[in-house]
């Protein structure tokens, strides 16, 4: 899992960094959130419709190319509440940062792992980090595809 985009999150949420810190057995759920906040594979790959689709009162024709927003189907409203609020322990496993069905990431479990060792040591060793940069200066990485930072500067001692 990307840290660095999980960390900013903590960063520009205090009060749920504070709650992190108190409760760092709650960081392998917490990352289900990170990944539903901040899903660092935002678009999935490319999909083409065999038969027409309907979705809602909308019907997709046959043969079309077909982009899937991960990162917009986890901040759905209707299916998240407070949906753009990172809430640490809202314990919702059902968000779509893997993918969905037959192509469903087979890292998935490797991936949170990574998330969970790297955050939770950063958590432990460095528990007054801080932002050291405005949010507006930081510099996204240039692909619709994947949402992460390409650097994240911050001060270790608050
Ligand atoms: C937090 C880290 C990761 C995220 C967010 C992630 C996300 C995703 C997503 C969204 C897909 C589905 C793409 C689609 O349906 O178009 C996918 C597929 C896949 N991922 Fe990951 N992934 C992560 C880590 C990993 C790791 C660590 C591995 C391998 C060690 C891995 C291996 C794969 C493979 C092989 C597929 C293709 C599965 C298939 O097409 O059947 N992923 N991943």
């Amino acid at each position: 899992m990307p840290a660095p985009t999980a960390t900013l999150a903590l960063m520009r949420n205090p009060d749920q960094h504070r709650w992190l810190l108190a409760n760092q057995h709650a960081l392998p759920e917490a990352i289900d959130e990170f990944l539903r906040y901040e899903s660092p594979v935002a678009m999935a790959t490319l999909r083409f419709t065999t038969t027409p689709v309907a979705v809602d009162d909308v019907v997709i024709p046959a043969g079309e190319l077909v982009l899937v927003s991960l990162g917009g189907a986890n901040r759905d409203p209707d299916r998240f509440p407070d949906a753009d609020r990172l809430i640490l322990d809202r314990r919702d496993t059902g968000h779509l940062a893997f993918g969905h069905g037959l192509h469903r990431c087979l890292g998935a479990f490797l991936g949170k792992l990574e998330g969970e060792v790297a955050l939770g040591a950063l958590l432990r060793q460095h528990p007054r980090l801080a932002l050291a940069a405005e949010v507006r200066q930081l510099r996204w990485r240039d692909t619709i595809m994947l949402r992460g930072l390409e650097s994240l500067p911050v001060s270790l001692h608050g």
